[in-house]
């Protein structure tokens, strides 16, 4: 199956950026262990970090034409605010998993409400770089059920 991790505004910053609530990890430290994960298991995933909406939304309209069977997403600030990357997902049909390193939950309140989750396939919060992991072995196993 191919797979599509995006990281949303600011997640170019990890390992440096507020590290008592994000951690340590880089974000190529996460991608390079997710990548292996998914080769080891058989399938493909490509990775896409950025801190445009509009580059965010354009990729998940390519993903439709290359065949992405599922996207893992953390769209960090975006969550709170676009209600145009729901539709961006909406309108590709691509099954997605929602991811946050923090628990958003314990956080201010702003953090609380998601544009995304109430259509998400699913949701992982507050594990740290672990939750991306989780999520991938969620998609391989929802995608390649049968
Ligand atoms: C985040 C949580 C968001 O509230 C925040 O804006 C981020 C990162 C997380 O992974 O914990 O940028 O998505």
């Amino acid at each position: 199956a191919k797979f599509l991790l995006l990281n949303g505004p600011n997640l170019n910053l990890l390992g440096t950026r507020e590290p008592g609530i994000y951690g340590a990890q880089t974000l190529d430290d996460i991608v390079q262990s997710l990548q292996q994960q998914a080769h080891h298991a058989g399938h493909a995933l490509e990775a896409f970090q950025s801190n445009a909406e509009h580059a965010l939304i354009d990729r998940i309209h390519e993903a439709r034409t290359q065949g992405v069977d599922c996207i893992l997403i953390n769209p960090g600030a975006f969550t709170h605010t676009s209600i145009a990357l729901r539709d961006a997902l909406l309108g590709v049909a691509i099954p997605f998993i929602e991811v946050h390193l923090s628990n958003t939950f314990a956080r201010e309140a702003f953090r609380h409400h998601s544009y995304l989750a109430d259509v998400a396939a699913g949701v992982i919060i507050g594990l740290g770089p672990q939750g991306y992991a989780l999520a991938l072995e969620a998609a391989i196993q929802q995608t390649t059920r049968s």
